[in-house]
């Protein structure tokens, strides 16, 4: 224990009770990091802030904003000497075929995905610059690498891969500021994301598809976030490690 002691990490969308981003805070926690979780409602946030303990911080904060971003990192910065880890994990999904995605379906999910990992991206990387250090992990999923056929549809598929190429670029970008950037592909996760749009018939194909015969969790994806973000991957920049149990071996 102890993997991240002493360290300021920034998780967005991990206010959702059952999802990735609240899963990586709480193991963050665990392993000694103070955490600022990121969300679009403020009591959503800071209730699920208050879960990890009594230094940890709750602001909204929509990532498709870019002046939401800066603001947040400003405030941060009123109370952080510095920050170490940033998370961008707030997403979004939906299970549409490619002739059903209209533009306001494009938007919403290009938006939150892609636009929101840049700018809050753009928005912790001059301290991280000036520090000369920092850990960027960036949630892209399976469905970017094997073109969806899980739950999401094509503009989901796009903007996961869009996530890979702008992680690889940026750490290609920000090495020389030792600043590592690295992305998670999850495979099928349960969490809320679904909706309840999640049939029992998708979720067995689902299970089929799987050689591991079964569902990730919230922590094995927290795992890998807390391996990437720790000194542990301190050589490991620009990497897709998968999370899918088998479901995409290459
Ligand atoms: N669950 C899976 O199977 C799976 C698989 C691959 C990738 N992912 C990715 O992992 C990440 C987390 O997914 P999850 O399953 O925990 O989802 P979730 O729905 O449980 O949580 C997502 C969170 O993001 C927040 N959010 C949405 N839009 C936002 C915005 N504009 N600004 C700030 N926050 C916003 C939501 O309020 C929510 O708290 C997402 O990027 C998702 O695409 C999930």
């Amino acid at each position: 224990m102890g993997l991240l002691k002493g360290k300021y990490a920034i998780i967005t969308g991990a206010a959702s009770a059952r999802g990735l981003g609240k899963a990586t805070a709480k193991l963050f926690a665990e392993h000694g990091a103070t955490v600022a979780i990121l969300d679009l409602d403020a009591d959503a946030a800071r209730a699920a802030a208050a879960d990890l303990g009594p230094d940890h911080i709750g602001l909204a904060c929509n990532v498709t904003d870019k002046a939401a971003c800066d603001a947040a990192m400003a405030e941060l910065e009123k109370r952080w000497s510095r920050v170490d880890v940033l998370v961008n994990n707030a997403g979004i999904t939906q299970p549409l075929k490619i002739m059903d995605i209209g533009p306001s379906n494009y938007d919403a999910v290009l938006d939150v995905n892609l636009r929101g990992t840049l700018y809050m991206s753009q928005a912790v990387i001059p301290a991280m610059r000036s520090q000369k250090s920092g850990s960027i992990v960036n949630l892209s999923s399976v469905s970017a690498q094997r073109g969806g056929g899980i739950f999401g549809g094509p503009h989901y598929s796009a903007a996961k891969a869009g996530v890979l190429g702008l992680t690889k670029a940026m750490a290609r970008e920000l090495a020389p500021s030792n600043i590592r950037v690295n992305a998670i592909c999850p495979g099928f996760i349960a969490t809320d994301i679904t909706a309840g749009k999640l049939t029992p018939e998708m979720l067995e194909t689902i299970i089929e598809g799987i050689p591991m015969g079964r569902a990730g969790e919230a922590s094995d994806v927290a795992g890998c976030a807390l391996f990437l973000a720790s000194d542990l991957a301190a050589y490991c920049t620009g990497t897709e490690v998968d999370v899918n149990g088998g479901s995409l071996i290459h």
